[in-house]
């Protein structure tokens, strides 16, 4: 996610902005800039790369004055460069725009934009709001009416940051789904992305809730909502976290504030991607290859560990709903095996959440060699796979912190349902099934706040079972692979043995090791494996083996023989894993966490493996 930094005070703008710029550096970032008005003008400065690299700049041409806005960039549209970082201003530079999040109908308001004149000199979706507020403010607007009237036009998430020439003592604040915070200090106003960039000088912070807009002049401020001019008396909040616990919002570890950001994370992967009245997805990173996806026949999809696990559902997603021949391939297998590709027939689709993985990259040249289509599912913009492959959809997670990934998993596995949807219905899915698969998706986020508010549940059956030194995860179909990835969460934080597997498989030879010591998770939901799945758990309590069950909500039956359930919402049977890997993750990190372990940076792993 980008980081933004706005202050107004007695002191000089630009230290602040920056200590503040590098409080923010942990949310992961690849560009950054700072605009600060000097008592007669405002001047900019930004870069591609590190705050050291603004740093530095400000060296050679300080920027000084009271009253200023900072931002680190986490490319969404348009490549991390110079030109795309913010802030973003108008043709004119009157307005300083600084902004976190995603303006889903910025190519129609930018064309609009264009047409009355505008020029736009960057790539990027933010652009358009410095030119929309420059347009109102030359109607007669104040800064604040300008940036009301804005944001009414705007579609998507944003937390906005705003200063103009017209009014330069006074900044402007709105949120969208996107986190912005007020620090108010004695004689100053910081404001910013998360507080660990205000506690440095006041522990006195107001959260910006939706719609809400404040105006800051001076060290007043006042805060109203977009629709109303009606002051919200808003309560000033004593934050106590030291600057460990800011980073990680209040959380422990960054792998649970990542967690616990699930919800979000599947808002931002949807986000302005599906239409729902014909059920359809819109992926404008396939756009310019979406004809030749008709004429695809076979889909192979290439990753590692647990990409390579979201891939094996999407494997399943494919076949069944999108009616292509599918298979899944290790890349670090792929790119030594000799695969038999069709340049006109077959597509390689990579995953990868650092874009950055050496196997995975390999595959796609090997790939690329054979003269096949590649596409990829990518998380980090402008990353060495996302630059290699001929399109792809970015999977707009923010950056994900943790080793153990987690919220980048569940967004790979969101995307992967968009791919199946447009697919599909490129070839024989109805728009009946297409609306359906849309409106299950759509209730995925809610569904996961359901089960990470019951996350207490599984912190009790965690510390029943921290103990045990070797587990089975077992389940079918789509679960299946959701199985080895929760094997792969427990082991790589934990580093208790466990070992994924499909249910089916278990009495040719993994059953010999059940007895009381050895527990199995099963993931067995109300679906079309569901009887078989119990079979399997009744085979395993015969031979004395606890069973802790992930199960679909109002399955009593379940509980009658498993030791232990956690109860998931109801949803399509392809969507299932979605919200049955949330337990998965919460057991893996609550056994961790009590076995003191540091589950944010695991021993032996890196998170990005960019050696073979
Ligand atoms: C995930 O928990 C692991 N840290 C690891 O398996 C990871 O998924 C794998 O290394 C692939 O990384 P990538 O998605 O960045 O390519």
């Amino acid at each position: 996610m980008c980081g933004i930094v706005g202050y107004i005070g007695k002191k000089q703008a630009s230290p602040i902005l920056l200590d503040g710029l590098k409080r923010l550096e942990y949310r992961g970032y690849d560009s950054a800039g700072m605009a600060v008005w000097n008592g007669s003008q405002i001047d900019a400065l930004k870069v591609k790369g590190r705050v050291a690299a603004l740093e530095k700049l400000l060296a050679g041409h300080p920027l000084e004055g009271p009253v200023g806005i900072a931002h680190t960039r986490w490319a969404t549209h348009g490549e991390p460069s110079d030109r795309n970082a913010h802030p973003h201003s108008d043709s004119e530079g009157n307005v300083f725009v600084v902004h976190n999040g995603i303006i889903e109908n910025y190519k129609t308001l930018k064309q609009q934009l264009e047409k009355e004149g505008s020029v736009f000199s960057s790539d990027t979706d933010t652009e358009v709001l410095a030119h929309l507020i420059a347009k109102f403010l030359k109607t007669g607007s104040t800064l604040e009416r300008a940036v009301k009237k804005s944001l009414t036009l705007v579609k998507g998430a944003y937390a906005i940051v705003v200063m103009a020439q017209s009014e330069p003592e006074t900044l402007v604040a709105a949120r969208l789904s996107s986190p912005l915070r007020i620090g108010v200090g004695a004689d100053q106003l910081i404001i910013a992305s998360d507080p660990s960039a205000i506690l440095n000088y006041t522990s006195q912070i107001i959260t910006l809730e939706d719609n809400e807009v404040a105006v800051i002049k001076g060290v007043e401020y006042t805060i109203s909502s977009l629709k109303s001019d009606t002051v919200i008396d808003k309560e000033v909040e004593q934050i106590e976290w030291d600057l460990a616990e800011a980073e990680k919002g209040g959380f422990d570890h960054f792998m649970l504030k990542e967690i616990f950001e699930q919800p979000e994370t599947v808002r931002n992967s949807l986000r302005g991607r599906i239409i729902v009245e014909d059920g359809r997805a819109v992926l404008g990173g396939l756009a310019s290859v979406e004809e030749r996806l008709r004429s695809i026949e076979r889909l192979t999809l290439v990753a590692c560990g647990t990409a390579s696990y979201a891939a094996m559902i999407g494997e399943y997603m494919l076949e069944e709903y999108a009616g292509i021949p599918t298979e899944v391939a290790i890349a670090s297998e792929f790119r030594y095996r000799k695969p038999i590709l069709n340049p006109k027939t077959d597509a390689v689709l990579v995953l990868s959440q650092s874009g950055e993985t050496a196997d995975t990259l390999a595959a796609v040249k090997e790939a690329k060699e054979k003269g096949v289509l590649t596409l990829g599912i990518v998380n980090v913009i402008g990353s060495t796979i996302a630059r290699e492959t001929d399109a792809g959809v970015y999977n707009h997670a923010g950056p994900e912190i943790g080793v153990a990934s987690t919220k980048v998993f569940v967004s790979q596995l969101t995307v992967l349902a968009l791919v199946t949807l447009l697919l599909g219905r490129q070839r024989q899915m109805s728009s009946v099934m297409g609306g359906r698969i849309a409106e299950a998706l759509l209730k995925i986020p809610e569904q996961v706040e359901v089960i990470l508010a019951q996350s207490g549940a599984v912190v009790a059956i965690a510390d029943q079972y921290k103990g045990f030194q070797d587990f089975f995860f077992l389940g079918r179909k789509y679960n299946f692979p959701l199985a080895l990835e929760g094997a792969i969460k427990l082991k790589e934080i934990s580093y208790i043995h466990a070992e994924g597997g499909a249910s089916g498989e278990l009495k040719h030879g993994p059953i010999a090791m059940i007895d009381e010591d050895f527990p199995t998770v099963f993931i067995v939901p109300n679906d079309s494996v569901y009887e078989k799945n119990v079979s399997n758990i009744e085979e395993v309590k015969a031979r004395k083996g606890r069973v802790i069950a992930i199960a679909t909500e109002g399955d009593a039956d379940i509980a009658k023989i498993a030791d232990n359930v956690i109860y998931i919402p109801k949803t399509l049977e392809m969507l299932t894993p979605i919200l049955a890997v949330v337990p998965l993750q919460l057991f893996a990190y609550h056994i961790a966490t009590k076995l003191g372990l540091d589950v944010d940076r695991p021993r032996n792993l890196a998170k990005s493996v960019t050696v073979e």
